[in-house]
């Protein structure tokens, strides 16, 4: 955990060495008006995640840990990486408001809705910081993705859990009776992570519109590619109409780009101008990485065949499941949670001897699996090793 921390303070301390002679003095501003952020050492699932990531054995036959997309990125993604790298001396602000400019209007949106960044985690950390500021909350559901609410921690907020209904679905009923002055931010992962569960949209825009009049509501939307209809699910519109939410997205998923980084949010101009006091945001994208966004956004034949296989896969876990006498949350994302009939710990151990990454999670009292999605052959030795545990 310590090396967590400590590699993320030396990413921004050698970010601010190497750069130091061409910062333009905003960004020094920027980065002066960064709160102090109270390292006390928190074990979260998200930084549990990240010691996994840091430690995770190569040659490993089944990678099933982290949610990533293995038939990405595209072609298309690769082949603009390469014919970016020529001009990869050069500043990238016009490829930058290129990309913006694609999603703004795929959206219908403005290009001033839009901030980019590195990855959305960055703009989660933002989001965190800004809203749970001076010990204000922040309200999620419990068990969710708790990277922004494990920031928010970090700042000095506060942290409310709201327990998931009986079919481990966000309770939005619950979510807003916890709202009250001190409230800061109320996170809303959907499909949540890790129990990849939606939760109804009319029931979603309209918890939105009211509750956004109160508080800030910020929409994770990370695996929003995953279902059959995004358009019909998305928040977009509720930031449209001009309220007061926060509409993240990533590349990291349904394209493939975890390593390359790309991510962003859509929300209010203002919102956008109060969160680039936290984050160097879309300075911190490489050529490469734009590039190959640009390239791959709304690449619809990529993303059906990619999201086709991912599906596949799906249905050969649920077949693996349901063979082997074990239950599991029907799954609107490409990973899938299910209860253990052993201790979790020591069923992720034996399946990582096994060549198997998974993760475990207590929930409810119980010990559950994630299984991200990955290719066939992936899922076969996923197959192959859990018919010997259980
Ligand atoms: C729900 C959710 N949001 C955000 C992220 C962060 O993604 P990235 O920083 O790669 O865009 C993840 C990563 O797994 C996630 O599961």
């Amino acid at each position: 955990m310590a090396n967590t921390l400590n590699r993320r303070n030396w990413i921004k301390s050698s970010a601010l060495m190497a750069g130091g002679l061409a910062l333009a003095s905003g960004t020094i501003n920027k980065l002066a008006a960064m709160p102090v952020v109270n390292k006390s050492r928190l074990i979260t699932n998200f930084e549990a995640e990240r010691e996994i990531m840091a430690n995770a054995a190569p040659g490993l036959k089944a990678r099933l840990f982290f949610n990533e997309n293995p038939f990405g990125p595209s072609p298309a993604a690769k082949k603009a990486i390469i014919d970016s790298l020529d001009l990869s001396y050069q500043y990238i602000f016009p490829q930058i408001r290129q990309l913006s400019s694609k999603i703004a209007a795929y959206e219908g949106i403005q290009q001033n809705n839009v901030m980019l960044s590195a990855g959305s985690s960055a703009l989660l950390e933002a989001a965190a910081l800004h809203y749970c500021k001076g010990g204000k909350t922040v309200i999620t559901g419990e068990t969710s993705y708790d990277d922004l609410p494990s920031h928010a921690v970090r700042g000095g907020g506060k942290w409310v859990k709201v327990p998931l209904t009986k079919d481990y679905k966000l309770d939005l009923d619950a979510i807003e009776a916890k709202i009250d002055d001190n409230t800061g931010i109320i996170y809303i992962c959907n499909p949540n992570n890790p129990t990849a569960t939606v939760v109804d949209t009319d029931k979603l825009k309209a918890f939105c519109e009211r509750v956004s009049k109160k508080t800030m509501v910020f929409v994770d939307e990370a695996y929003i590619d995953y279902l059959p209809d995004p358009k019909s699910t998305t928040l977009m519109a509720n930031v449209k109409a001009g309220q007061n939410i926060i509409v993240s997205r990533t590349f990291s998923k349904l394209y493939g780009f975890a390593g390359l980084r790309c991510g962003y949010i859509v929300a209010q101009p203002e919102t956008i101008s109060a969160l680039s006091l936290y984050t160097n945001a879309d300075a911190n994208l490489s050529s490469a990485t734009v590039a190959a966004a640009i390239a791959a956004y709304q690449e619809t034949d990529f993303l059906k065949d990619a999201l086709a296989k991912t599906l596949a896969s799906r249905d050969f876990l649920y077949a693996t499941l349901k063979k082997e006498g074990y239950d599991y949350i029907p799954s609107s994302a490409n990973f899938v949670m299910f209860p253990l009939k052993m201790d979790g710990q020591k069923f992720v151990g034996e399946m990582m001897k096994r060549g198997v990454g998974v993760r475990n999670w207590k929930m409810n009292g119980t010990d559950w699996c994630r299984v991200s999605i990955g290719r066939m052959d992936e899922m076969e030795a996923f197959a192959e090793a859990f018919k010997q545990l259980s």
